[in-house]
């Protein structure tokens, strides 16, 4: 077992706290939330949607794999990242809540499904596993948290500030909470292939229910067939695909630990910022986003 909770000079877990966001998402909210890229909007809300159901599965992980942790300060960390995975599950659901109702009603079946595959987690799979797409998915998070960061002003630049605000905020905590569930994993179980495997495991799974929820809008909004908005959504994945295979294959490898990773200037900015309680972190400036937060 690999056990190197004990390194706290890199770890930005240290300093986590559960942060309360003021979200609201009216009914004036707009399912083309960017208007520049329509299936960018849908591939993220694709991913939102998944999270009430995710987040709670991962959260009743850890809290099961919590009493079999000794180390009283990785406990402590577990129950900060429990609560901020509750925070961040509880903002989705007032975001997928206003999409559904503002157009996307078959979105429901789909959670649907996502309820009975996470009970079925629950109840029929084993804490090792359970726990291991714990970790592997706290391993994409990370990889997604830096690529979004990264293309921010791609992504993000001229969108609804209350979508990217949540997404953003949502993924400075998944980097500032990214040895928590892979310490947890390692503290309990520890297996490095199991580990792998549940890293592609995850990363598989969330992206089926992510997929099933983007076609299904693109479809409403009479855009599946259309060439124009396909070759925009191959070039969204493809640029998925360019930024998620190098640190997922990178987290694959047996010396791995996320504390090795550096977190991205702009997140430790975003979080200085909130300290400071000095900018509108949940209204971020979208045309603004190369100064981020650093103003
Ligand atoms: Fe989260
Ligand atoms: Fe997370």
């Amino acid at each position: 077992m690999k056990n190197r909770h004990s390194d706290s000079s890199k770890r930005s877990s240290a300093g986590m706290i559960i942060r309360r966001m003021p979200f609201e998402f009216s009914e004036s909210l707009c399912a083309h939330w960017n208007p520049r890229r329509i299936e960018w909007s849908h591939m993220v809300s694709g991913a939102s949607l998944a999270m009430p159901f995710l987040e709670p599965y991962l959260i009743r992980t850890l809290r099961k794999a919590c009493a079999q942790i000794e180390s009283e300060q990785l406990k402590e960390e577990v129950k900060l990242y429990m609560g901020q995975e509750g925070q961040h599950f509880q903002q989705h659901r007032k975001f997928n809540d206003t999409l559904i109702r503002n157009g996307y009603p078959e979105l429901e079946a789909i959670e649907a499904e996502m309820q009975i595959e996470f009970d079925a987690f629950d109840s029929k799979r084993s804490l090792k596993f359970n726990m291991a797409y714990a970790c592997g998915f706290e391993t994409m998070a990370l990889g997604i948290g830096h690529w979004l960061v990264r293309d921010r002003e791609f992504l993000f630049a001229g969108s609804d500030t209350r979508v990217a605000s949540l997404i953003l905020w949502h993924f400075v905590e998944e980097i500032e909470h990214k040895n928590v569930a892979f310490d947890a994993y390692q503290a309990v179980f520890g297996s490095y292939f199991y580990r792998v495997y549940g890293t592609l495991y995850s990363a598989l799974h969330v992206m089926k229910f992510s997929r099933k929820a983007y076609k299904a809008m693109l479809k409403k909004d009479g855009l599946w067939h259309n060439v124009r908005s396909r070759w925009n959504l191959l070039k969204l994945i493809a640029r998925f695909f360019i930024n998620m295979v190098p640190p997922t294959a990178a987290a694959c490898l047996p010396g791995h630990h996320p504390s090795d990773i550096a977190d991205p200037q702009w997140c430790l900015d975003w979080l200085d910022a909130h300290h400071r309680g000095d900018l509108p972190l949940a209204a971020l400036d979208t045309n603004n986003l190369t100064m981020g937060v650093s103003v």
